[in-house]
């Protein structure tokens, strides 16, 4: 609505990824479009390195819930038991990910990266600097996709229109600013074993 307005059509929709509300809020109404072959803009969400449900997880029936109380849905899981480390974006530490945007994946519909922390965080601060708002840690992980791209954009010369969303304020996140600003921020080491003990846990059908 807002960039019809200005008579735009995005090229490039980056969305961060938790349990995927945020970014199906973002992206369906322009899957729609792109269903209808009314345009066809890039869609990629954006999940943290610690917690790739859609890039290392398998597709699969799992628990949403780690007590393993849910119904059993057919989704992108890295395993319901599997903990993901404690990074400052704890509203993206979700080891599944929502069947619908799981199944527009399998689709080939949308695309799906990682970011570590220090680098949101590198981008949070700057996005920070030139837009004055502080963003939480979650929609950090979707900025940096968005400068990443931009700045590739401005090499090539392209001319391209990224749409991100800002799903949230960082007033909460200052002592996560300070740990990155004073250099104490660790990306944390992904363990292999981690990863495939909790997928060797999924209920068997
Ligand atoms: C600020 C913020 N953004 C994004 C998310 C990610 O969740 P979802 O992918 O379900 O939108 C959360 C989850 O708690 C959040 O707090």
């Amino acid at each position: 609505m807002q960039l019809a307005k200005v008579g735009e059509t995005p090229d490039l929709l980056v969305g961060c990824t938790g349990g995927g509300s945020n970014f199906a809020g973002l992206s369906f109404p322009f899957m729609r479009e792109k269903m209808k072959g009314k345009m066809n803009p890039e869609i990629r969400a954006v999940e943290p390195a610690s917690c790739p449900s859609l890039t290392r997880g398998t597709y699969a029936y799992d628990f949403g819930d780690t007590a393993g109380m849910t119904p059993l849905m057919k989704m992108h899981t890295l395993g319901h038991d599997f903990i993901p480390d404690p990074i400052h974006a704890g509203g993206l530490r979700y080891h599944g990910m929502a069947p619908l945007v799981s199944h527009i994946y399998e689709l080939g519909m949308m695309t799906a990266t990682t970011v570590g922390q220090k680098e949101c965080f590198e981008a949070a601060v700057k996005f920070a600097r030139t837009e004055g708002i502080v963003p939480a840690p979650e929609p950090t992980h979707a900025i940096a996709v968005a400068i990443q791209e931009a700045l590739k954009a401005k090499e090539t010369g392209e001319e391209k229109v990224i749409l991100t969303a800002l799903c949230g304020h960082g007033h909460f996140d200052l002592a996560a600013y300070d740990q990155f600003l004073s250099g104490n921020m660790v990306d944390s080491q992904l363990l292999d074993a981690d990863f495939e003990a909790a997928l060797a846990a999924l209920p068997v059908m």
